[in-house]
Parts: structure tokens; C-alpha cells; sequence
């Protein structure tokens, strides 16, 4: 499963790249209105970091506008993905914009029929924001297996990004429901680095050693 970092601060992309683990990021409007940056220039400086799939979202909702926005978009670095919102023209606009070589990402996914018409109208990327089922008391993962099953049923190639993640369970979840794609909060990827039994092995490590041939 490929990991993305779901952000759009450039300092939590660098550090997290330093890594070795990031092979793409997601954007959301909300992420980018939070660093308060000019759009255009956090886009190309992520894409500046991550030599990966950069997901970056529309903000018109008509089609004909989301079409000529998501050439705009599409424009900013080889390695954009458009995110379009998944509604009736958010599919014209996938549909159109993918025949012409543009990347998609079809964004706030909550049905399994959703993703099946996104990857239907050319898709690249589908995200099931499962978070945000499990804070209306569904089952998120389910949504993103459903999907899973679907695309393999069918031999679709649309990947599939577990969005919306709020904790470690989700990501482990996420791999074993066959998500292509994880996209992880910087603060979900700590979490994931860290287990009370490897800090005490290396503190008893430390300890022995030093026990034995001093600091
Ligand atoms: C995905 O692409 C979205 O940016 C993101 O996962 C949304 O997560 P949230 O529900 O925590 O806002």
C-alpha cells in the first residue's frame, strides 16, 4: 500500500519525505486555506518535495467551470492530480479531463455507487472518506473494502485512497481491506512510528551498555 501525506504544510511534507515513506500528498481546500499561502505556490513547492501524485481540488462546482479550473490546475506540475468533488458535474468534468490525459482524484466518496460512476467516468483515484462515515456511526472501512472488491470484480484500474483517517487502526485497516492508497494526517504518521516496547528496549539497551563499558 502506498502512503500519502494528507497536508498541505511544507514542513510537515519535508520532514515526513526525510523519511522515505511518502509516495504522494492530498490537498484539500481546508488544508490549503489553513497554511494561508498563495494556491498556486504551495501546490508547486509540495510537488517541489514529493516526486509523486500531488492532489489538488477544484473549487468550482459547474462543470464547464470545473473543466477549464482543472486545466489550470492540471497545469501547475506534470505530477498534479485534479480532485474533483463526486457529483453529477464533477463526473462530466472527470469524464471530459480525463480523455485529455488529465489525472483525477474523485473526492468526498461515501458510496460505493459513487465510486463505481467515478471510475466509470475515468477516474484515476477514488476517495472514500471513511473518518468521516465512522463520526456518523457507520462503518467507514466497510465502504472502502465494498469498493476494493468492486474495482477488482471488475477489473477497474481507478486506485483506491482510504481519506478521511484519524488514527494508526485505520491505516492497518486500510492495507488489509486492500486500499491502494493511504492518505495519512502528518500526526496519524508519528503515531504509526511509535510503540511503548521499543522505547523500553532502547532504554534497557542504553542502560546494559553503558552498565557494562561506561558512557
Ligand atoms: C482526502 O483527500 C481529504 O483531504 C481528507 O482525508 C479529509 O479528511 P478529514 O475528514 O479529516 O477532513
Amino acid at each position: 500500500m502506498k502512503i500519502f501525506l494528507d497536508t498541505a504544510n511544507v514542513e510537515e511534507i519535508r520532514e515526513a519525505a526525510s523519511w522515505g515513506i511518502v509516495d504522494g500528498v492530498t490537498t484539500n481546500p481546508s488544508l490549503v486555506a489553513r497554511e494561508k499561502r498563495d494556491f498556486n505556490e504551495v501546490v508547486q513547492e509540495i510537488c517541489s518535495i514529493v516526486d509523486g501524485p500531488i492532489s489538488a481540488e477544484v473549487i468550482s462546482l459547474e462543470a464547464e467551470k470545473m473543466i477549464l479550473e482543472a486545466r489550470e490546475v492540471a497545469e501547475i506540475h506534470p505530477n498534479v492530480v485534479v480532485k474533483i468533488p463526486m457529483t453529477v458535474d464533477g463526473l462530466k468534468a472527470v469524464s471530459v479531463v480525463s480523455k485529455e490525459g488529465i489525472k483525477t482524484n474523485v473526492t468526498l466518496v461515501f458510496s460505493a455507487n459513487q465510486a463505481l460512476l467515478a471510475a466509470k467516468a475515468g477516474a484515476t483515484y477514488v476517495s472514500p472518506f471513511l473518518g468521516r462515515l465512522d463520526d456518523i456511526g457507520t462503518e467507514g472501512m466497510n465502504l472502502v473494502r465494498d469498493i476494493v472488491d468492486i474495482f477488482d470484480i471488475h477489473g477497474y484500474d481507478t486506485e483506491v485512497i482510504a481519506a478521511s483517517i484519524r488514527n494508526p487502526m485505520h491505516v492497518t485497516d486500510a492495507a488489509l481491506a486492500g486500499a491502494h492508497i493511504s492518505t495519512i494526517p502528518f500526526g496519524v504518521l508519528k503515531q504509526m512510528t511509535k510503540h511503548p516496547l521499543t522505547d523500553i528496549g532502547i532504554e534497557k539497551f542504553m542502560q546494559d551498555w553503558e552498565g557494562a563499558f561506561g558512557k
